[in-house]
C-alpha cells in the first residue's frame, strides 16, 4: 500500500503545530499502524530530518502508552482495540489517513503525537488504593466471599489500561469513563470498603481539577474504549458519589 499521511507536527508545548504531509509506501496489512509509523521514521532519519515522535511502550494493547487520534478517531478505525493493535489492513491502497494527538485540555501536547497523561495519574493517586493491615492478623483474600457478578464487574472495570481514549472521544472532554472504572474495581469489593466514602469523593474532585469537562451521556467514550468499559461504570459512580456526598 502507498499511503498520504496528514500528521500533526509540532515542536513542544508552547509551539503552535501544524499538519504537515508524508508519502510512505511498501506498507503491508499485516504491519500494525504503529509499525507503519515506524517506517515513515525511518525514512525521515534517513533523509536526515527529524522523526515523528508518538507514545508507544508494550505493543501488546496492555499499557494504554499508544494514543493517537487517526482520522478523526481515537485508536482509528477498528474497535476494540489500541492503536498498536490496529492494522495496516483497515486501510486500503492509495488512501489518506489523518494522525493527531489526542485533544483535551487536561492533556497537553508535550511533542507531535505525545501528550501529557499524567493527570490520570493524579486522578489515581487521590484515591485509586485500599488500606490492607499487614500487622501480622491479614486475613487471605480469597477468604473473603465475594459475589460472583461483583466480581466479574469489578475485573471488566480493572481491564481499563489509562490510555485517554475516551477522553478524546468526548465532545466535553469528560473523564467520567476512565474514573468510574477507577472507582468501580473497588466500590463493588469488600476490600474497597474501608476508603469508598473519601475516595469517590476525592478522585471525583480531582477530574474536576485538571479540567476535564463533565458527562452528558453522548456515550462516544464507551464506543471507542478499546477495553470495552461500561457506561455502567458512570451510573455506578454516580451513585457512590451521592451516598459519599450525603454521608459527608
Ligand atoms: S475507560 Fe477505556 S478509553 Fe478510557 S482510559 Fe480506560 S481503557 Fe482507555
Ligand atoms: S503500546 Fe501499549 S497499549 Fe499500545
Amino acid at each position: 500500500m502507498n499511503l498520504t499521511l496528514k500528521i500533526w507536527r509540532q515542536k513542544d508545548a508552547n509551539s503552535k503545530g501544524a499538519i504537515v504531509d508524508y508519502q510512505v509506501q511498501g506498507i503491508e496489512g499485516d504491519m500494525s499502524f504503529l509499525e507503519m509509523l515506524d517506517v515513515l521514521n525511518e525514512q525521515l532519519i534517513t533523509k536526515g530530518e527529524e522523526p515523528v515522535v508518538f507514545d508507544h511502550d508494550c505493543r501488546e494493547g496492555i499499557c494504554g502508552a499508544c494514543s493517537l487520534q487517526i482520522n478523526g478517531e481515537p485508536h482509528g478505525p477498528d474497535r476494540l482495540v489500541t492503536t498498536c493493535q490496529l492494522h495496516m489492513r483497515k486501510f486500503n491502497d492509495g488512501d489518506t489517513i489523518y494522525i493527531e494527538p489526542f485533544r483535551a485540555k487536561a492533556f497537553p501536547v508535550v511533542k507531535d503525537l505525545m501528550v501529557d497523561r499524567s493527570a490520570f495519574d493524579r486522578i489515581q493517586h487521590a484515591g485509586g488504593y485500599i488500606s490492607v493491615n499487614t500487622s501480622g492478623n491479614t486475613i487471605d483474600a480469597n477468604a473473603i466471599p465475594v459475589n460472583k457478578q461483583d466480581a466479574d464487574d469489578a475485573f471488566s472495570a480493572a481491564t481499563c489500561i489509562g490510555c485517554g481514549a475516551c477522553v478524546a472521544a468526548c465532545k466535553n472532554a469528560s473523564a467520567m469513563l476512565f474514573t468510574s472504572a477507577k472507582v468501580s474495581q473497588f466500590a463493588l469489593l469488600p476490600q474497597g470498603q474501608v476508603e469508598a466514602t473519601d475516595r469517590v469523593l476525592a478522585m471525583v474532585n480531582q477530574m474536576d481539577e485538571e479540567g476535564f469537562g463533565n458527562c452528558t451521556n453522548t456515550g462516544a467514550c464507551e464506543i471507542e474504549c478499546p477495553k470495552g468499559i461500561s457506561l455502567e461504570n458512570i451510573a455506578r459512580m454516580n451513585r457512590e458519589y451521592v451516598k459519599a456526598s450525603m454521608k459527608g
